[in-house]
C-alpha cells in the first residue's frame, strides 16, 4: 500500500516547515493558526463561502521550473494536501517591522478596512489576482506603479470576500489602484493625494513592483528537485499516518480493497471543498488523496473535443476552454459559466470530478453538471470490476455510487459542424451576479437550427435543454420538450405549448424553497434562447430584451439573465462590472487634526495580519476549548445529553451544564437593566438554540465536531405549544412590558385627524423580517484562571463591563476578581453588546472549573443558531389624507417579536415610532405589544427599531400615494416637517431652525432638474423595454441619537509618547482614529496656533475593566463623541497643569516642543495622567440625524434580479470628525441596510430553529451587488453648540437611507405590473401592493408575474388571431 514517507515539508512566508504526526483531518488554516506565528488568515465561516482565510498557494514544477500561484481558502485546503507546497499569508507580503506591501498600504489609505477582521483576505486575493495578471505575456507592460490588473479584473479578484462594513467600495479602489487601465479620477477619498490635485500621479500612491515579494524560496525548490520521490511521482504515496496519496488506480484499489478501508472512517479528496458544502458530521482518520494518479490530470484535446481527467480543478478548466479554437463558442460559454461557480480561491483547487460526484451522489446543485449535459458530455469511470464510459445523462440517473466507484474523466465534444447553424448557452438565476451562491436554476440549453426555405423561420434541428440546481435530485434533460420542439419553427404558440411541458417537467421536490419561482425560471432562460429565432414576436414599439439607453450600464443586469448569441458572434466576456462613485466632503481645519480625513488607527496592521484578535492571542500552555451544545426545540424538558458513539466524542474532555455553576452563583448568561437571560437551560429549553451545555476538548475543531454528536433527550409532558409568532403572543397575552418612559406618546386627536381627511386607509399592513449580524469574526473569548480566584478574560464585547459584572455573578466572586479585556472587535453591528456576554461567561465558568485556560471561537453555524439578531415586526395602520397628499392622522398597531427574553426589546417601539415621525403625519397614535416568544430573543441590531420604523414610514406615503396616483416623492416632501412641527412631534435637542438640514438636502436630491430629466430617461427606458423595468425614489431620514456618560484617561510617558484609555470599544467604527486626533487637539491647545502635531505620538489602548472602570455600552452611534468628549476633558486637565510650565520655557528660550514640555514637568514630578468621566448635560444628551438618499434600480423581469444602477446619500454629518471614517460609515452603514432591504432572508424552521445558517443560505451583499455608482455627500450643517466640536455621529442612521433602494424596485415593479397587469386585465390590482422585505429574486419575479412570459405570449397570439 505504498511506503511512507515520514515528514511533510513546505514552507510558509519563506520558512521551512517539516511535521510529523498530525491529524490529517487539520486544515491549512488550523495549522497556521494554532502552530505557526501567523494569524492573518482568519476563519470566517469554515466553508469557503467569506474569504478571511485566503492565502496564496505556490507549487514547483521542477521539470519546467515554473512556480504557479493561485489563492486557496484555507479553511478547507488539509494540510497533507500542500506537501512540497509554499504558502504566503499576508504577513508574508510585509509587515510593520520590515515594511508593509503596497497592498497593505493602499487598503489603509483607501479606508478600506474598518473592523479589518476580512482585510487580509482581501490581500491575498488582491494579490493573487495581480501576481497572475503579471503573468500574462500577451499583454504590454503596464506603466510604473501599475500592475497588468484591468478594472473588470481587479473587480472580480475579491469576488468571494464577503465584507460587512465597508460596503466595498474603497476595497475596490484599493485593488483598482493596482490595474494599468484605471483612471486615477475615479479613484475615491484617500490620502495619497487631495480632492483636486492636478497631478495625480502613480508616485503619489505606495510603489508597486511585480516580483518583489517572493512566494517559492530557493531551498524548497532544491529540495524539490533533489526528491526523486516529487520527481517521478513513485515514492510519495503516504506522508502521514492516514494519509494516503496512491499514484495508479491499481495503488488506488488495492488501498480501498485492503482491511484498513472502513467507508465512514476514510474520505477520498481532491480539493476537499466539498466539505464547505455538506459539513463532515464526524472526524474521518484516513484520507485518500487522488491527486497524484496521472490519468486523473491529464488533459487531451483532439478534433472530437477535450477530455479533462476528473482531479482537474475548475480554475484549469476555464483556462483550457478559452484557449480553444475549435468549437470555440461552446467551450468559452461553459468557461463563462464556470467562471460563476464558487469564487477565485474555491475554483483554484475544486476539482471537475469531485463537483460531478456531489451532484451524482449527494443530490448537489451542480452547475457544471447541468452545462455539461446540455453540451453532450461523457463520463469515464472505474468501478471496482470494470470501467465504463457513460453518457453524463446516464451517470447521473444511476443510484448513487458508493465509495469504490472513482470518476476518472469527463469529455466535452467539440460542437463546430460545418455548415449548420448552432446555439449555445447557459444561464443561472443566482443571488450574486459574478458567483459564490447557488443557483435557485440553472440550465443550458443547445440547439441546431436550418432556415426554412418556404416561411424563412428558423426550424430546430436538434435541441438539448438542460436544467438543474431547482431542487431536483440532479441535472436533467427536458426530453419531452426537446421531442416536442425538433423540426418545429419557433413561433409564438410552439413556445406556449413547450412552456406548457416544460412546467411540468422542472417541478422542484418537496420542501424546495421558492418551487414556482424556480420553474418560472426555466421558462424565463428557454424563452430567452429561443425568442430571437420567432419570427411574430415583436411587438410595435419595443425591444424584447434591448437595453436602449443602457451605455452607461451596459451589463447592468446579468445575474441570471444574458442575451442569446449566436455561435459565431464575437465572443465577450458578459461579466464585467463598471464601478463609480463620489465624495463629496469638507475638511475643516477648526480643530486640526480633528476634522481631516486620517487613515484608520490600525489599518496597516490589520491588512498585514498583525492587528490581534481574541482569537489571535497565542493559546496559554493546557489550554483547552469549548463549544456550545444548543437545543433544537423551542419548549421542552431536558432529560440529558447523550453522545454518539464517535471518532469525535472519544475527543471529549469534559461536558459543562447549569449544575456546575458553582454555589454561590447565578445561572447567569446576560443581564440589562430590563432583565436576565439564563447562561444555559436548566430542565426545560425555553427556545430552540438555547444553549444546554458547553462541551470542551483539546482543540476548537474537536470540540465543534463533538458538540454535532450530542443527542439531547427530550420530554414534552405537561407542556403548552411554544409561542413562535406575535398572533400566538397575542391570544396568549404573552407580553414584556414597556417601562412608561419608553412607551411612545401619540400626538393630537386620531379621531379628529381622521374626521378631517378626504381619503382613508384602514387596514394597511407591513411585515418585516428578522436580520442576522454577520460579523465577520463570531463571538469569542478566552479565559484564564488567575491567582487568588481570579479571572482573566478576553472578550470580543461591546460592553466589557457588563460581561464582568455577569461573570462575577455567575460564578460568585466579587467583581474586583473579574478582569475583562477588549483590544478590538471584529465587527459587531450590536450583536457583541449582550451576545457576546454569554460566549465570555462560559468560558469562564469552565476556566473557573477546570482551572486550565479555555478559549472558545464560536462556528458559525451555532453562532447563526443563537445570535438571533434585528427583532421581526407586523404593523397595521390606518391613515387619513387629504386629495391632495396632506396626510391628517395615522394610527399604528405595532406588534414586535422579541424572543424569550427583554433583552433592549422594550427601547425598540420608542426607536420605531421616533424614526416613523420623520414625516408629519398630523394626529398621531399607536398601540404597541412587545410579544414574547419561544425564540432566541432579539437583540439591538445597528439602527434597532430605527430601521424599521423609517421603512414603515415608506411604506404608508407609497400606499397613499398610490391610491392618489400622486408620485410618492411629491407626497414625502408635501408631509416633511417643519422646524416648528419638528419640535412637537420629536424629543431631543433640535438645535437652531438652521440646523434643521432635511428638507434642504431632500430638496437637493429630489427637486433637482437632473432628477427630473432620470425620471425622463426612465419613463423612456421603461416603455422602450420589455423585460427590464427601472424605479427611482428617494427617501429621507431623522434618527435621533442618544449620548452616555463615558471614562476617558490620557496619561503622557516621560518620552512624551501618549496613552489614551477610554471605555469605547473599537469595533471597526473609527472610534480610536477619532479618539487619537481628539486626544492630538485637546494636548496641542497648548500651543495656540495649533503649532505641534501630536497624532503620531498618541496610542489607543485596549479596554481593561479594572484599569478603567464605568465603560458602558459601545452602541447607539454615539460612543465614538462620548469618549472624545472625556477625552477632550482629560487632555483639559492635563493642559492647565503644563501650561504654567510651557510659558514658563517659552519665555526662557522662544519655542518649546513637546518633548522638552514633558522632560520637564517630569522633572517637576507634575502628574501626567488625567481621567474623566464625561456625563452629557440635559440639553446635549440627545439629537436629531438627518439624511436622505436617491436611489435608482433596474428589475430584471425574466430573473426577479436588481441591479442598484446609483445611489446618491446626504449625510448631514455636522463638522465631521474624520470624514474618512465617517464616509465608511456611511457607505458600509447603507450596503449593510441593502442587504436588509433586499437580499437576507433570515429563515427559522417550524420549531423557530434558524435555517439560514452560514454562507451557503444567508447571502449578505458581496461586491458585485452593490451600486454601480455610488455618491456620497458629507453635508455640512455647520455650527452646533451642543455638539462636540460641532460634529454628528455616522455610524447608524445612514443605515435607514438604504429604504431608498427598496422603494426604487418597488416604482420599477409598479411599472411592471402596470404592464403584465394590462394583459390580464387586472390593471386595478397593479398599483397597490405590498413588496415584501427583503425584494429578493423570487419575491420582484412573483410580484411581476411568474406567468408574465405566457401572458405575454397569449396576449401576442391573440393579437394575431384578431388580425387574421
Ligand atoms: C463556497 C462554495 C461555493 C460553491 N458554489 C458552487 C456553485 O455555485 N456551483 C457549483 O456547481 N458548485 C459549487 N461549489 C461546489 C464545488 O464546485 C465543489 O465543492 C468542488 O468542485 C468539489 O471538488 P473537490 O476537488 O474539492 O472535491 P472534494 O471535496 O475533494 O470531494 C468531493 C466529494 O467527491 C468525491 N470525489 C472527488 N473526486 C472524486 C473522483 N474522481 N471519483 C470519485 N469520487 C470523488 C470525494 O470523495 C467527496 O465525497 C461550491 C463550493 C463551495 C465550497
Ligand atoms: S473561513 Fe474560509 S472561506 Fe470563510
Ligand atoms: S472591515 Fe471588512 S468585515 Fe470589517
Amino acid at each position: 500500500m505504498g511506503r511512507r514517507v515520514e515528514r511533510l515539508v513546505f514552507a510558509i512566508n519563506g520558512e521551512r516547515y517539516e511535521v510529523s504526526g498530525v491529524d490529517p483531518s487539520t486544515t491549512l488554516l488550523e495549522f497556521i493558526r494554532t502552530r505557526t506565528r501567523y494569524r492573518g488568515p482568519k476563519l470566517g465561516c469554515g466553508e469557503g463561502g467569506c474569504g478571511a482565510c485566503v492565502v496564496l498557494l505556490s507549487k514547483y514544477d521542477p521539470t519546467t521550473d515554473q512556480v504557479e500561484e493561485f489563492s486557496a481558502s484555507s479553511c478547507l485546503t488539509l494540510l497533507c494536501s500542500i506537501n512540497f507546497y509554499s504558502v504566503t499569508t499576508t504577513e508574508g507580503l510585509g509587515n510593520a517591522k520590515d515594511g508593509f506591501h503596497s497592498i497593505h498600504q493602499r487598503m489603509a489609505g483607501f479606508h478600506a478596512s474598518q473592523c479589518g477582521f476580512c482585510t487580509p483576505g482581501m490581500c491575498m486575493s488582491l494579490f493573487s489576482a495581480v501576481v497572475n495578471a503579471d503573468k500574462k505575456t500577451d499583454r504590454p507592460e503596464p506603466p510604473n506603479g501599475f500592475s497588468k490588473l484591468t478594472v473588470s479584473e481587479a473587480a472580480k479578484a475579491i469576488q468571494g470576500n464577503l465584507c460587512r462594513c465597508t460596503g466595498y467600495r474603497p476595497i475596490l479602489d484599493a485593488c483598482k489602484s493596482f490595474a494599468a487601465d484605471v483612471d486615477l479620477e475615479d479613484l475615491g477619498l484617500n490620502t495619497f493625494w487631495k480632492k483636486g490635485d492636478k497631478d495625480l500621479k502613480t508616485t503619489k500612491l505606495p510603489s508597486y513592483s511585480s516580483g518583489r515579494v517572493c512566494t517559492f524560496p530557493e531551498f524548497l525548490k532544491t529540495e524539490i528537485q533533489s526528491s526523486s520521490s516529487v520527481l517521478n511521482g513513485t515514492t510519495l504515496t503516504s506522508v502521514e499516518e492516514g494519509w494516503y496519496r496512491p499514484d495508479s488506480i491499481e495503488e488506488l484499489y488495492k488501498l480501498l480493497n485492503s482491511n484498513a478501508f472502513d467507508e465512514r472512517k476514510v474520505k477520498l479528496v481532491v480539493g476537499n471543498t466539498g466539505s464547505g458544502v455538506y459539513k463532515d458530521m464526524d472526524l474521518y482518520d484516513k484520507y485518500v488523496d487522488l491527486r497524484a494518479i496521472p490519468e486523473l490530470s491529464v488533459i487531451k484535446k483532439d478534433n472530437k473535443g477535450i477530455e479533462f481527467g476528473a482531479a482537474v480543478t475548475i480554475s484549469r478548466a476555464i483556462e483550457v476552454l478559452r484557449e480553444e479554437n475549435d468549437g470555440a463558442a461552446v467551450f468559452k460559454k461553459i468557461a463563462d459559466h464556470m467562471n460563476k461557480v464558487a469564487s477565485p480561491f474555491v475554483r483554484n483547487t475544486a476539482s471537475l470530478g469531485g463537483n460531478i460526484m456531489m451532484a451524482q451522489r449527494s443530490e448537489f446543485a451542480s452547475d457544471i453538471a447541468t452545462i455539461l449535459l446540455a453540451a453532450g458530455s461523457t463520463i469515464c469511470i472505474q468501478t471496482p470490476s470494470e470501467r465504463l464510459t457513460l453518457t453524463l445523462e446516464e451517470f447521473l440517473e444511476r443510484p448513487p455510487f458508493d465509495c469504490k466507484t472513482i470518476l476518472l474523466s469527463i469529455f466535452i465534444p467539440s460542437w463546430s459542424i460545418a455548415g449548420t447553424e448552432l446555439l449555445f448557452n447557459t444561464y443561472r438565476a443566482a443571488p450574486r451576479p459574478l458567483g459564490n451562491a447557488v443557483a435557485y436554476l440553472n440550465s443550458a440549453f443547445l440547439a441546431q437550427i436550418s432556415p426554412c426555405k418556404e416561411s424563412g423561420a428558423f426550424i430546430l434541428d436538434k435541441v438539448q435543454l438542460a436544467f438543474g440546481a431547482y431542487g431536483t435530485q440532479h441535472a436533467i434533460r427536458a426530453r419531452k420538450v426537446e421531442e416536442f420542439l425538433v423540426g418545429k419553427a419557433v413561433t409564438t404558440s410552439v413556445l406556449l405549448e413547450a412552456f406548457g411541458l416544460l412546467r411540468e417537467t422542472v417541478v422542484a421536490s418537496k420542501g424546495t424553497s421558492h418551487p414556482e419561482y424556480r420553474t418560472s425560471l426555466s421558462v424565463s432562460f428557454l424563452f430567452s434562447f429561443l425568442h430571437p429565432l420567432a419570427k411574430d414576436l415583436t411587438e410595435p414599439g419595443k425591444t424584447l430584451i434591448s437595453n436602449s439607453d443602457t451605455a452607461k450600464y451596459p451589463h447592468g443586469c446579468l445575474n441570471g439573465y444574458e442575451n442569446n448569441m449566436a455561435l459565431n458572434h464575437v465572443y465577450h466576456d458578459d461579466s464585467d462590472l463598471h464601478f463609480s462613485s463620489q465624495q463629496e466632503v469638507e475638511f475643516s481645519k477648526d480643530y486640526f487634526p480633528v476634522g481631516a480625513p486620517t487613515n484608520k488607527a490600525g489599518a496597516d496592521i490589520q491588512a498585514s495580519g498583525e492587528a490581534v484578535y481574541v482569537d489571535d492571542i497565542p493559546a496559554p500552555k493546557d489550554c483547552l476549548y469549548g463549544a456550545f451544545i444548543y437545543s433544537t426545540r423551542p419548549l421542552a424538558h431536558v432529560r440529558g445529553i447523550n453522545f454518539n458513539n464517535s471518532l469525535a466524542a472519544q475527543k471529549i474532555v469534559s461536558v459543562l451544564t447549569v449544575k456546575d455553576i458553582p454555589s454561590g452563583g447565578q445561572n447567569i448568561g446576560v443581564s440589562f437593566v430590563f432583565g436576565t437571560e439564563p447562561l444555559f437551560a436548566d430542565s426545560l429549553t425555553e427556545y430552540a438554540g438555547q444553549p444546554l451545555g458547553i462541551l470542551i476538548a483539546e482543540t476548537q475543531r474537536y470540540a465543534n465536531m463533538a458538540a454535532k454528536q450530542a443527542t439531547v433527550d427530550y420530554g414534552m409532558e405537561n407542556l403548552e405549544p411554544p409561542i413562535l409568532t406575535v398572533e400566538d403572543a397575542i391570544k396568549r397575552q404573552s407580553y414584556f412590558q414597556i417601562p412608561p418612559p419608553f412607551d411612545p406618546k401619540s400626538i393630537g386627536d386620531f379621531s379628529k385627524g381622521m374626521a378631517e381627511a378626504d381619503q382613508t386607509i384602514q387596514s394597511g399592513e407591513v411585515n418585516l423580517g428578522s436580520q442576522y449580524y454577520f460579523y465577520m469574526e463570531t463571538q469569542t473569548a478566552l479565559a484564564l484562571p488567575d491567582e487568588d480566584n481570579c479571572l482573566v478574560v478576553y472578550s470580543s464585547s461591546q460592553c466589557p463591563e457588563l460581561t464582568q459584572s455577569v461573570i462575577a455573578k455567575c460564578l460568585g466572586i466579587p467583581f474586583h476578581n473579574v478582569r475583562v479585556i477588549t483590544r478590538r472587535v471584529g465587527g459587531g453591528f450590536g450583536g457583541k453588546a449582550f451576545k457576546a456576554i454569554a460566549v465570555a461567561t462560559a468560558c469562564a465558568l469552565a476556566a473557573h472549573k477546570l482551572r486550565r485556560p479555555v478559549r472558545m471561537y464560536v462556528d458559525r453555524k451555532t453562532d447563526m443558531i443563537m445570535a438571533a439578531g434585528r427583532h421581526p415586526m407586523n404593523v397595521k395602520y390606518s391613515v387619513g389624507f387629504k386629495s391632495d397628499g396632506k396626510l391628517t392622522a395615522l394610527h399604528i398597531d405595532l406588534r414586535i417579536n422579541a424572543g424569550i427574553s427583554e433583552d433592549v426589546s422594550p427601547l425598540i417601539p420608542g426607536a420605531v415610532v421616533g424614526a416613523l415621525k420623520k414625516y408629519n403625519w398630523g394626529a398621531f397614535s399607536c398601540d404597541v405589544k412587545v410579544c414574547k416568544t419561544n425564540l432566541p430573543s432579539k437583540s439591538a441590531m445597528r439602527a434597532p427599531g430605527d430601521l424599521q420604523g423609517s421603512y414603515i414610514a415608506e411604506a404608508i406615503i407609497e400606499h397613499v400615494a398610490s391610491v392618489l396616483s400622486l408620485d410618492t416623492n411629491y407626497v414625502r416632501r408635501k408631509n416633511l416637517h417643519t422646524f416648528e412641527s419638528i419640535m412637537l412631534y420629536c424629543e431631543g435637542n433640535f438645535g437652531e431652525a438652521s440646523s434643521y438640514s432635511l428638507p434642504s438636502m431632500f430638496d437637493k436630491l429630489a427637486l433637482s432638474p437632473t432628477y427630473q430629466q432620470r425620471v425622463e430617461m426612465i419613463k423612456n427606458f421603461n416603455s422602450a423595454n420589455k423585460w427590464k423595468k427601472r424605479g427611482i425614489s428617494c427617501v429621507p431620514s431623522i434618527y435621533q441619537v442618544r449620548l452616555r456618560p463615558t471614562p476617558g484617561k490620557v496619561s503622557v510617558l516621560n518620552d512624551g509618547s501618549v496613552v489614551v484609555e477610554v471605555g469605547g470599544i473599537e469595533i471597526g467604527q473609527g472610534l480610536w482614529t477619532k479618539v487619537k486626533q481628539m486626544a492630538a487637539f485637546g494636548l496641542g491647545k497648548l500651543w495656540e496656533d495649533g503649532g505641534v502635531n501630536l497624532l503620531e505620538k498618541v496610542r489607543v489602548v485596549q479596554a481593561d475593566t479594572l484599569s478603567l472602570i464605568q465603560g458602558g455600552v459601545t452602541g447607539g452611534s454615539t460612543t465614538s463623541e462620548s469618549s472624545c468628549e472625556a477625552v477632550s476633558l482629560s487632555c483639559d486637565i492635563l493642559v492647565e497643569r503644563l501650561k504654567p510650565i510651557k510659558d514658563r520655557l517659552q519665555e526662557q528660550a522662544g519655542f518649546v516642543s513637546w518633548g522638552a514640555l514633558i522632560a520637564q514637568a517630569t522633572m517637576e514630578n507634575i502628574n501626567l495622567s488625567a481621567s474623566e468621566f464625561w456625563t452629557p448635560d440635559q440639553t446635549s444628551s440627545s439629537y436629531l440625524n438627518y439624511g436622505a438618499a436617491i436611489s435608482e434600480v433596474e428589475i430584471d423581469l425574466l430573473t426577479g434580479a436588481t441591479t442598484v444602477l446609483r445611489s446618491d446619500i446626504s449625510y448631514d454629518c455636522g463638522k465631521s470628525l474624520n470624514p474618512a471614517v465617517d464616509v465608511g460609515q456611511v457607505e458600509g452603514a447603507f450596503v449593510q441596510g441593502i442587504g436588509f432591504f433586499v437580499n437576507e432572508e433570515h429563515l427559522s424552521n417550524s420549531d423557530g430553529l434558524v435555517v439560514t445558517d452560514g454562507t451557503w443560505t444567508y447571502k449578505p451583499p458581496t461586491v458585485d451587488t452593490i451600486p454601480r455608482e455610488l455618491n456620497v455627500e458629507l453635508f455640512s450643517s455647520g455650527y452646533h453648540q451642543k455638539h462636540l466640536l460641532s460634529s454628528k455621529a455616522s455610524g447608524e442612521p445612514p443605515l435607514l437611507l438604504a429604504a431608498s433602494v427598496h422603494c426604487a424596485i418597488r416604482e420599477a415593479v409598479r411599472a411592471a405590473r402596470k404592464e403584465h397587469f394590462s394583459i390580464t386585465g387586472s390593471e386595478k390590482s397593479s398599483s397597490v401592493f405590498e413588496l415584501p422585505v427583503p425584494a429578493t429574486m423570487p419575491v420582484v419575479k412573483e410580484m411581476c408575474g411568474l406567468d408574465n412570459i405566457e401572458k405575454y405570449l397569449e396576449s401576442i397570439s391573440a393579437h394575431q388571431s384578431v388580425k387574421v
